[in-house]
């Protein structure tokens, strides 16, 4: 592999930080992103209802002291490969929350919004509320040049049957949106519903621009992306994960079957 050229619609079994600096300055259109949680998560624990044998192990986590730097760091690469007129999505759960938003601030991002996903289920704990939701900070790098496309999803004046704003209901700021099951299909611990990350393309992004996710995993944002038409580009430092990835990508199929597979179609 020639490090000293990144080429876009390819993913790399690298470090980000690393990666990212062979990037050159504003070439990135959108970054839409998950970052480890350091929360010392067990890749082959069977939670959420899986079978812990068909979740690829590997998971590379990160030391909480060490949350903030690492954030600051793989942020101000970002901001830097970003085009002016690029936005980033971040998620993150609550634990890092705090760190996510000191680094987006003292790296210089602009805030658009504090988006909540809302999924359909939680890990049922006796002594506490049940989380069944996550963050994602919508930012940018020029306030006064960012990209968003508001009626690409809903015309001004759709309405519901029951004569609401469809496009009103659209750009609330609390999405409810599924988590995907893939029973009986390979996977990495963690994956974003392929809607959510549809949504956003589709917001912030046109055809053929460049999209960019540091922490693959499972490559959802690259394999959306590829499928909506953007050029993809992305990292991922556990092997494993990079190769089923891959392969996904190669093979242009959405969920990898032992034996069949499915070919890359989305039903919405
Ligand atoms: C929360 S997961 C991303 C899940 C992904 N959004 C999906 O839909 O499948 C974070 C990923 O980042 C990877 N990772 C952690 N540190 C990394 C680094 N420095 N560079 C690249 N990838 C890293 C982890 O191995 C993990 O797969």
């Amino acid at each position: 592999m020639n490090l000293k050229q990144i080429e876009f619609n390819k993913i790399y079994n690298m470090n980000c930080i690393k990666g990212m600096t062979l990037i050159p300055d504003n070439k990135i259109d959108l970054i839409i992103t998950d970052p480890p949680f350091a929360i010392n998560f067990k890749a082959s624990k069977a939670n959420y209802n899986r079978t812990a044998s068909r979740v690829i192990e590997g998971y590379n986590e990160i030391k909480p002291e060490e949350y903030y730097d690492f954030t600051f760091q793989w942020m101000s690469e970002s901001f830097r490969i970003l085009k002016e007129s690029g936005s980033m999505y971040v998620f993150s759960g609550w634990n890092n929350l705090k760190d996510i938003l000191m680094a987006l601030d003292d790296v210089g991002f602009t805030t658009i919004n504090h988006l909540i996903w809302k999924y359909q289920f939680g890990v049922v704990t006796a002594k506490k509320f049940v989380t069944s939701h996550y963050h994602c900070l919508y930012v940018c790098k020029n306030g006064k040049k960012r990209k968003f496309f508001p009626y690409t999803r809903f015309k001004k004046n759709s309405k519901t049957t029951e004569g609401r704003s469809l496009h009103y209901k659209d750009k609330e700021d609390v999405w409810s949106i599924k988590r995907e099951y893939w029973t009986g299909d390979q996977k990495t611990p963690t994956k974003l519903p392929a809607e959510l990350i549809k949504k956003i393309l589709e917001y912030s992004s046109e055809k053929n621009d460049v999209i960019l996710d540091p922490f693959l995993g499972s490559g959802q944002v690259a394999v959306i992306s590829k499928m909506l038409g953007r050029k993809f580009l992305g990292y991922e430092i556990v092997k494993e994960y990079y190769k089923f990835a891959k392969k996904r990508l190669d093979r242009n199929v959405y969920r990898l079957k032992e034996k069949s597979t499915r070919k890359l179609k989305m039903k919405h």
